[in-house]
C-alpha cells in the first residue's frame, strides 16, 4: 500500500486590507475582498498520515494531544479532502507553530494552509494553486491567503471554488517587514469565527463592505508601485473601519488596551517625522507596525520604549505554503 503521509509548510499572514464577516458562514465565504502579507521565518509544519492503524482522527499541536472542538474543526476540513479523494481513512496530524500563540498572530491561517497542502499532497491530490487555496479557505478564511506567497489577494468569489486568493506580487517585490508588536499575550474573549457572526450588528459594517472596493484598488496599486504614503494611508484606514464596526457590534467588542493606543500615535508621529511606518491591528490589541527592512531596528528600539509594550517580534515577507520531505514525528 502506498504512504499516505505528508508534510507541508506555510507562514501565517497579517492582513492589510480586512476580512470581517461572512456571506456564507459554512463555506467561510466572505463579504468582502482582502490583502495580505505573508510573515516569513514564522511557520506551521504539519504532516498528516492516513493510516488504517488508528480508529479516529487524532491531532498533536506542538507536542500535545488536543481534543474537542480543535480536533472536531481538523476533522471536519479532512472530510473535505478525504470526499475529494474517495478515500475513507482516519488522520494522524502532527503540527508544530515555532511562533508562540496568543501573540497576535493568528495560527489558524498557517494550520489550515498548511493542514490542507500536506493532506492533499499525502492523498495524491494536486490541486492547483487556486484550488488549493479555496480548499484551505474552508478551514479558516485567511488561510487561504497563506497558500500563493508573498503580497495576496482573496477575491470574494461567487462560490467555494471562485473564493480563493491569488498572488499580487512575489515575497522579494518589497523589502517590508511587519514588527508585531505585543502588548498582551491574553487568550481573546470572542475569537475570530464568532466574531465574524457578529459583524452585521454593528450599522456601520454595510458602509466598510460598500466601499471595500475602493480600499482594495489603493492598496493593490500601492503595492505594485512600492508607494509606501500610500500604502500607509489606506491599511491604517482599513484597520480603524474594521474596528470601528467591531466598536459598534453588538456585544460590543473593545480589543485595544491603552497601550494599543499609545503605539497607534507613535506610529503616526514617527511617519510625520520622516520614519516609513504604519500600523494594522487584527481582532486583538497587539499592533502590527509595518515598516522597510533599513527602519526595522530604530522601529524596534522606539517600539520597546513604549509603556505597556511586553515584547516585539520582527518578520519579512514569506513564501507560499509548500510540501516538504521531512516529516514530523512528535
Ligand atoms: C481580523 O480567518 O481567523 O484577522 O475564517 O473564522 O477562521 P475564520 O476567521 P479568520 O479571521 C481573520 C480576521 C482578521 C482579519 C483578516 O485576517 O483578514
Amino acid at each position: 500500500m502506498p504512504t499516505r503521509k505528508a508534510t507541508a509548510r506555510a507562514h501565517p499572514n497579517i492582513a492589510l486590507i480586512k476580512y470581517w464577516g461572512n456571506r456564507d458562514d459554512n463555506l467561510r465565504i466572505p463579504v468582502n475582498g482582502s490583502i495580505s502579507i505573508n510573515l516569513a521565518g514564522l511557520e506551521t509544519i504539519t504532516t498528516v498520515n492516513f493510516s488504517k492503524a488508528i480508529a479516529e482522527d487524532r491531532l498533536m499541536l506542538n507536542g500535545e494531544q488536543q481534543a474537542g472542538e480543535t480536533t472536531g474543526r481538523v476533522s471536519r476540513h479532512l472530510d473535505h479532502i478525504r470526499h475529494l479523494a474517495g478515500i475513507n481513512l482516519p488522520a494522524d496530524v502532527q503540527s508544530r507553530n515555532n511562533f508562540p500563540t496568543g501573540t497576535g498572530i493568528a495560527s489558524s491561517a498557517s494550520a489550515f494552509a498548511a493542514l490542507t497542502a500536506a493532506a492533499c499532497s499525502a492523498l495524491d491530490l494536486h490541486p492547483a494553486e487556486a484550488d488549493l487555496s479555496a480548499l484551505a479557505r474552508l478551514g479558516s478564511g485567511s488561510a487561504c491567503r497563506s497558500v500563493p506567497g508573498g503580497f495576496t489577494e482573496w477575491h470574494v468569489g461567487v462560490d467555494h471554488q471562485t473564493s480563493h486568493a491569488t498572488g499580487i506580487a512575489p515575497a522579494e517585490h518589497w523589502n517590508l517587514v511587519d514588527l508585531v508588536t505585543i502588548v498582551s499575550r491574553e487568550h481573546k474573549i470572542i475569537g475570530s469565527t464568532e466574531g465574524h457572526r457578529l459583524a452585521d450588528t454593528s450599522p456601520l459594517q454595510a458602509a466598510r463592505i460598500a466601499d471595500t472596493p475602493r480600499r482594495l484598488d489603493i492598496c493593490r496599486a500601492a503595492i505594485l508601485e512600492r508607494d509606501f504614503e500610500a500604502l500607509a494611508d489606506i491599511i491604517e484606514q482599513d484597520a480603524l473601519m474594521m474596528h470601528a464596526v467591531l466598536l459598534t457590534s453588538r456585544p460590543t467588542l473593545i480589543y485595544w488596551l491603552p497601550a494599543t493606543l499609545s503605539i497607534i500615535q507613535a506610529v503616526q508621529t514617527w511617519r510625520s517625522d520622516g520614519i516609513p511606518a504604519a500600523f494594522t491591528i487584527d481582532a486583538g490589541p497587539n499592533v502590527h507596525v509595518i515598516s522597510t527592512t533599513e527602519y526595522r531596528n530604530k522601529l524596534n528600539t522606539l517600539l520597546g520604549e513604549i509603556k505597556g509594550v511586553q515584547s516585539v517580534l520582527t518578520t519579512g515577507i514569506g513564501g507560499p505554503a509548500h510540501v516538504i520531505s521531512e516529516h514530523l514525528d512528535n
